[in-house]
């Protein structure tokens, strides 16, 4: 294949900075990286494979030609831009918000629904889903695949990484405040000081009482499933991790299934990582990740009041396999259906 001219809208933010690194070490050619960010980063420099690249504003640049443009840095900046970079021949991967539900636009998690990128050759723009999206369908496909699941509810754990370096920063400030028996510093990103302490709220209330976090999990999820009806609820909760996002789900069954089968189905699916021996306390936690790129699976169990309910504990890097890996793994789906990188 030739080499790519990719650009990366978003780049000294939290996801754009994961996909430097991870395409850094990708086998990937590349002959253009072009970083682009708000005003601000004008001028700031990132070494990717012994080369210099300098941060160019977003606004100011004067060709929106690339044969890959990934999009990180936020709805508004997407809504604008891509449709610019996809007229130009772009394949556009945006990680906002801004395309997931129009129906011309795949939305996509290469694991689970790879057929989904044929739509793309309309549009020209591929959604990168919800991190807390991925994490679930990822590891709910071989189950909802295997049997018939009519119910998911699920509860969050949500990482400040979410949103984003200012998220990051905000929990670290409010944390060094807090251990100084300083007030906490006014909240800016999250609605609550977020350092030692729980948020139910990821994102703005909607509707009805509920978070467009929370619509956006349940929707995307129905989406990539393929399972319109599922009944599906969920909460989100932002708590003081840096990094990882955790969720408790639970699945409601039409008829009961051994446990054995659940591991066993688990255990075979791709960069799904089970831990099968709750029983001795093993199970991951967003902290002590042992894979950046894997989903990972714990606390696998069937409800002892209802033989046709299951819970499980699934964890993974939203940065990574939230995000960035994702938006990589699409780029690559895409160069091997010959939708780029052709001669
Ligand atoms: P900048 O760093 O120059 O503000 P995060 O999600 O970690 O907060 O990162 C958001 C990313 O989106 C950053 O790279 C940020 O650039 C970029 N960004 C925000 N607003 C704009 C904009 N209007 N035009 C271009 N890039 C933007």
């Amino acid at each position: 294949m030739r080499a790519l001219d990719i650009s990366i809208i978003g780049a000294t933010g939290a996801v754009g900075a994961e996909l430097i690194k991870l395409l850094e070490s990708s086998q990937l050619p590349v002959s253009r990286l072009r970083l682009l960010a708000s005003r601000t980063s004008l001028g700031r420099q990132t070494r990717f494979r012994d080369e210099i690249c300098i941060v160019e504003p977003l606004d100011e640049i004067d060709d929106t030609q690339a044969d890959i443009a990934f999009f990180s840095a936020g709805g508004a900046v997407s809504a604008k831009y891509g449709p610019l970079f996809a007229a130009q021949g772009a394949l556009v991967i945006d990680n906002s918000n801004a395309f997931r539900m129009n129906p011309h636009v795949p939305h996509l998690v290469p694991q689970v629904n790879p057929d989904a990128l044929a739509v793309r050759l309309r549009s020209g723009i591929v959604a990168n889903p919800n991190c807390s999206t991925i994490q679930l369908v990822r590891a709910l496909i071989p189950l909802v695949t295997a049997f018939d699941v009519h119910q998911i509810i699920l509860t969050t754990y949500q990482a400040a990484s979410g949103g984003g370096l200012k998220g990051i920063d905000e929990l670290l400030e409010g944390t060094r405040s807090a251990l100084r028996g300083r007030a906490p510093p006014r909240a800016g990103h999250f609605p609550f000081p977020l350092a030692f302490n729980v948020i139910p709220q990821v994102g703005e209330i909607a509707s009805e009482g509920v978070t467009l976090e929370e619509r956006k999990l349940v929707q995307e999820s129905r989406k990539i499933l393929g399972l319109p009806h599922l009944r599906s609820t969920s909460t989100c909760v932002r708590v003081p991790v840096i990094n990882g996002h955790s969720e408790a789900v639970y699945l409601g069954l039409e008829e009961p299934v051994p446990l054995e089968r659940i591991h066993e189905l688990l255990a075979i699916e791709l960069d799904v990582l089970l831990y099968a021996d709750g029983s001795h306390g093993e199970y991951p936690t967003p902290r002590l990740l042992k894979d950046p790129t894997v989903v990972h699976v714990g606390r696998v169990r069937v409800n002892p009041e209802n033989p046709c309910g299951l819970w499980l504990w699934i964890v993974a890097d939203n940065l990574q396999v939230g995000a960035a890996l994702n938006a990589l793994l699409i780029a690559k789906l895409a160069i091997s259906n010959n939708i780029i990188g052709g001669q």
